[in-house]
């Protein structure tokens, strides 16, 4: 069993980063898990269950809409920082059951999904304070999965943790890259990265394993239990 965020680091993380000290927060849709790498190893890790459906959740509960338009509402206009919203722009809210639209400032919606992603990073940070590593990201912060692209989440998280916050993206894998050059790709590559170098590593240790007559009769008699 691989731990995700470990497979994930393998996809987006660089050598002076895991070195230095950094942390990598990878927001899905029910969880969030988080590893914090220094000089090389990982300090804390831990997954968290609050994710991006949560602040879809959230909005479709406050703002009285369907999920699916609290869904696009979020991925559409949502912000996790007031500060960086224009003045006065309004987004269409439409009512569950076919009732009237309203519109509803931006701010409104970006107060709700502020409040989440605050309790988020809040959890983070005080799992940090709690073992004396809150001033251990020297390297920054890396976020990655589809919550990662939540807009502001990384403004927000350069205030929480005071550092640089960077999204991941997945590195070290050929073909289609174009297609899996985004946040949400990182686990899924890291999980193949992963899985080659254990391939390589079992490959090479066969190579190099002398002849065993005891070995040989393990397996026959194992091929044979199998077949029987
Ligand atoms: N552009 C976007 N802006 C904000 N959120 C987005 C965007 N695109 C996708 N998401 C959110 O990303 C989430 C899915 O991310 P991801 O694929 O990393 O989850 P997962 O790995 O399947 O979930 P988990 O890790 O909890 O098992 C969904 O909740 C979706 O709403
Ligand atoms: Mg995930």
């Amino acid at each position: 069993m691989v731990f995700e965020p470990l497979a994930t680091a393998e996809a987006v993380m660089t050598h002076d980063e895991t070195e230095l000290g950094a942390l990598l927060i990878d927001v899905g849709s029910g969880t969030t898990e988080y590893a914090l790498f220094i000089e090389g190893e990982v300090l804390i890790s831990a997954v968290l269950p609050i994710g991006s459906s949560h602040f879809t959740n959230d909005i479709a509960m406050v703002l009285r809409t369907p999920f699916a338009e609290a869904e696009r509402l979020k991925i559409e206009h949502g912000c996790c920082l007031e500060g960086l919203l224009d003045a006065h722009e309004g987004v269409s809210v439409p009512a569950v059951a076919g009732g009237p639209v309203r519109v509803v400032p931006k701010r409104e919606l970006c107060e709700i999904m502020q409040a989440r992603a605050e309790e988020l990073f809040s959890l983070v940070r005080q799992d940090l304070d709690r073992n004396g590593a809150a001033e251990c990201l020297r390297g920054g912060m890396v976020l990655t999965g589809g919550g990662a692209k939540l807009d502001g989440l990384a403004e927000l998280g350069e205030q929480v943790f005071n550092c640089s916050v960077r999204y991941g993206l997945p590195q070290g894998l050929g073909g289609l890259v174009d297609v899996i050059s985004s946040p949400a790709w990182c686990t899924a590559s890291g999980l193949l990265l992963y899985g080659r170098a254990a391939e390589e590593d079992h490959e090479r240790n066969r190579k190099s394993a002398p002849f065993s007559v005891r070995q040989m009769v393990g397996s026959l008699r194992s091929l044979f239990s199998d077949l029987v």
